[in-house]
């Protein structure tokens, strides 16, 4: 069969507001052509993220009733521990508000002038808390995960022979190595359990530990199922314990896989570590059996657990997914392929190539997807990426525009719409122009930055 059945039925809703291409114009311009800047009630479809945006089941709102607020001690604490515990066995586990907190203390901890820490690839947040520390992040992405057109079942795998060497020379230097599941900055891309296996020797060799960037570990174990051979039988929750099975530890953002809209935690086997990082999480997060969250908050995610590792679930999610990015390459619009599990990545550079990267064609994309359908996506290019620390504008190496879907949000006509939008859009392409920008902050320009669109 054709069509997707979401494997959930509505019960409560929440409507969306229409609107015509002139009041879009109007919107647009009195938001400085910046997306961040328009008010989410006169945004149709929003693709801004996939983070924090997922559609809470009746189970978890039922949970939201049991949680208990105490201080310390909370049943809803214990429930959140043992949910986390029987699909990542940590000795440890440490609730946070949400992933960069976690990031935070994680990196406060081992961080620091000197240090050095790999991944696969950062995601900004991650990056921007080891270089808070003074740490250097790097990306050691196998090179097949740099070519947008590629299609390989596990783009998201780590540089093994790059790690190796790393260590050979840097390794007092190295105090954690991590691998972000799924590899969101890189296409979203899964890593495959052998990757993970294979870190995992390579850092025991050095003795070091292996931490995962765990926010989307269903959808990374969803591919390991259905790419990788000797897991097609496995079950998803038999994937999830082997992946972390591998690791000493791990950062969490539950607002993706947990299916929740707010919460994260860290957790580890390391007794020093911990002990390091509940004090840490006392000074800005809050007491261990709550850490930045409500009671009721951890009660969602242990639900949320164990409704993200259902294959029908992950099935819909991932087939969704798929379907809008097969739907795009079908009518010749260049994506990073293979489709990978939360987000579509379009390479406006290559789809609006009359358009200058001085005049950001990703920008300019997301703003013509806004005016044809009130369609929200967001730029990772030139505009998030170009500006340098000396001041001086270096175009990024790729100009993508990221559509990333919620969680249980919307249905397949929904994805329709925006695949109907895409066909009008790419049919007269060529008239798209592109813009500049009127005004940017010192710092994290694309939040907040003024553009114009070029005549
Ligand atoms: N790691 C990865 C791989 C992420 O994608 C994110 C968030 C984080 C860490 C930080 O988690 O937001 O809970 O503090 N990604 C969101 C996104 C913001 O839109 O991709 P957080």
């Amino acid at each position: 069969m054709k069509t997707i059945i979401e494997p959930f039925r509505i019960k409560s809703v929440e409507p969306l507001r229409m609107t015509t291409r002139g009041e879009r114009e109007e919107l647009l311009k009195a938001a400085d052509y910046n997306l961040f800047s328009l008010k989410s009630d006169d945004v149709l479809i929003d693709l801004l993220t996939d983070s924090g945006t997922s559609a809470m089941s009746t189970r978890q709102w039922a949970g939201v009733m049991r949680g208990d607020e105490s201080y310390a001690g909370s049943p809803s604490f214990f429930r959140f521990e043992a949910a986390v515990r029987e699909l990542m066995p940590f000795k440890h586990i440490i609730p946070t508000h949400q992933g960069r907190a976690a990031e935070k203390i994680l990196f406060t901890i081992c961080g620091g002038e000197g240090m050095v820490i790999p991944n696969n690839t950062h995601f900004d947040t991650t990056r921007a808390n080891v270089e808070a520390t003074s740490a250097e992040a790097v990306n050691l992405i196998k090179p097949e995960g740099l070519d947008p057109q590629l299609e390989a079942p596990f783009k998201g795998d780590m540089d093994l022979g790059a790690l190796e060497a790393r260590l050979k020379t840097q390794s007092n230097r190295i105090p954690v190595v991590m691998i972000t599941v799924t590899n969101n900055s890189g296409g979203g891309q899964p890593v495959s359990m052998a990757n993970i296996r294979g870190a995992k020797e390579v850092c025991k060799k050095f003795n070091k530990p292996l931490f995962l960037d765990a926010c989307r570990f269903a959808e990374n174990a969803w591919f390991i199922k259905q790419r990788e051979a000797g897991y097609a039988d496995k079950s998803i929750k038999e994937i999830v314990r082997e992946m972390f099975s591998y690791a000493d530890g791990m950062t969490m953002s539950a607002k993706k896989d947990a299916l929740v809209n707010m919460g994260g935690w860290l957790a580890l086997n390391d007794d020093t570590w911990a002990m390091e990082a509940r004090n840490l999480l006392i000074l800005t997060e809050g007491f261990p059996t709550y850490g930045g969250l409500s009671g009721r908050d951890l009660e969602a995610i242990a639900v949320g657990l164990e409704e993200v590792i259902e294959e029908d679930y992950l099935e819909y999610r991932i087939t969704s997914t798929a379907y809008l990015g097969d739907a795009l390459t079908q009518m010749g619009v260049p994506i990073v392929r293979p489709t990978g599990g939360h987000a579509i990545y379009i390479d406006a550079r290559a789809m609006l190539p009359h358009i200058p990267v001085a005049n950001y064609p990703g920008q300019a994309l997301a703003v013509e997807l806004y005016l044809a359908g009130g369609i929200r996506g967001c730029e990772i290019g030139t505009v998030m990426f170009g500006r340098q620390a000396d001041g001086s504008e270096v175009p990024a190496d790729m100009d993508l525009v990221r559509l990333a879907i919620p969680r249980r949000v919307y249905t397949q006509s929904h994805v329709d719409y925006v695949i109907e939008c895409f066909a009008e859009l790419n049919a007269g392409k060529d008239r798209i122009k592109g813009c500049r920008i009127a005004w940017e902050p010192p710092a994290l320009r694309h939040f907040t930055a003024k553009f114009a669109m070029v005549a």
